[in-house]
């Protein structure tokens, strides 16, 4: 079946392709809006990355026919410049960020994501990365493990509490018996599975997202054109405050003008055909005609100053 990306067509509303420009897909996972973009292109380009390398191989396959306007490469946020430097580029017409994990990572059991599906306690979005999901388990008090359950997890005092007792209790087989054993230690709370909140904050540490976050939205405007677009949809409000608070500063300071003044969200047929994407939010900014290097230059300042 067509991967179908969450948002299309409001983010290439929002990007506004021209066919001649340059393009970067901070997040292509399975390539759904790297293709959205490429068939919109005549001489650009899109360079698609990812820090998840099979990923990229998926996305390869879904965006056959437009490799004459793709090049793929795996970076994480935390590589970006690097990145797109190695192309010889610096400044782009447009970028997207679909945050979060993609469908490959959450439906294949070995990667460890799955709460349903038993497989190693890995969620290590680049496999070739050091600590899993199981080490941080293992290397973590209790005290620690309810501190990332609380930060990153948004989950509260108590079931943070007695979801660490039960997983420092017992030696964890497998995913499905990590969400086992949260769900027995924790009551379920609306429709949501107990154990989900447990598992993003794991995922999130493992994968170091808050940091590689923020390292998104300082360094990814810096190669912003004037007049360029960046699309972001975030999954959580944890996500979503930080991309908020980022765009707010540069609107504030002139770099970029905000143009979700209320933020876009999918229809109903979306949520239906897609129940995941619920959740989603977008924003989108558009960088002012200064250019990013001066007015880049007047937010440090500023922030400085502060
Ligand atoms: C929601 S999926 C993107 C789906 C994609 N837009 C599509 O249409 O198939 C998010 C992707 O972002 C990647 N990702 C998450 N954090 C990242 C980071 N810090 N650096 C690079 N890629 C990251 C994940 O590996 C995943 O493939």
């Amino acid at each position: 079946m067509e991967h179908v990306p969450v948002l299309l067509a409001e983010s290439l509303e929002f990007l506004d392709i021209r066919p001649e420009g340059r393009y970067v897909d901070f997040t292509t996972g399975l390539g759904g809006h790297t293709r959205g973009i490429a068939s919109n292109l005549t001489t650009g380009c899109v360079l698609a990355l990812d820090r998840d390398g099979e990923s990229l191989e998926q996305a390869r396959e879904n965006t056959k026919g437009l490799h004459d306007r793709i090049i793929f490469r795996q970076a994480a946020f935390s590589q970006l410049d690097e990145a797109i430097r190695s192309e010889g580029w610096d400044l782009v017409d447009g970028m997207i960020s679909d945050l979060g994990v993609s469908k490959v990572q959450l439906t294949s059991p070995e990667r460890g994501f799955s709460l349903m599906n038993p497989g190693p306690v890995d969620m290590r979005m680049d496999r070739k990365a050091e600590i899993t999901a199981a080490d941080i388990i293992s290397r973590s008090s209790e005290q620690e493990l309810v501190r990332l359950f609380m930060e990153f997890g948004e989950e509260r005092r108590i079931p943070s509490q007695n979801a660490a007792r039960a997983i420092r209790a017992r030696p964890i087989r497998d995913t499905r018996h990590l969400a086992e054993v949260v769900a027995s230690a924790v009551p379920r709370f609306g429709k949501l599975h107990p154990a989900t909140r447990i598992f993003q904050a794991l995922r999130m540490a493992v994968n170091d997202e808050p940091a590689e976050l923020d390292a998104l939205l300082k360094h990814a405007p810096e190669h912003l054109k004037p007049g360029g677009r960046w699309v972001v949809i975030a999954f959580h409000s944890g996500e979503d405050r930080k991309v908020k608070n980022a765009f707010r500063e540069l609107g504030r300071a002139g770099v970029a003008k905000v143009l979700t003044k209320h933020v876009v969200r999918p229809g109903p047929e979306e949520t239906r055909r897609n129940p995941p994407s619920r959740s989603a939010v977008l924003r989108a900014l558009e960088m002012g005609s200064g250019g990013s290097d001066n007015n880049m230059d007047e937010l440090d300042s500023k922030e400085d100053a502060a």
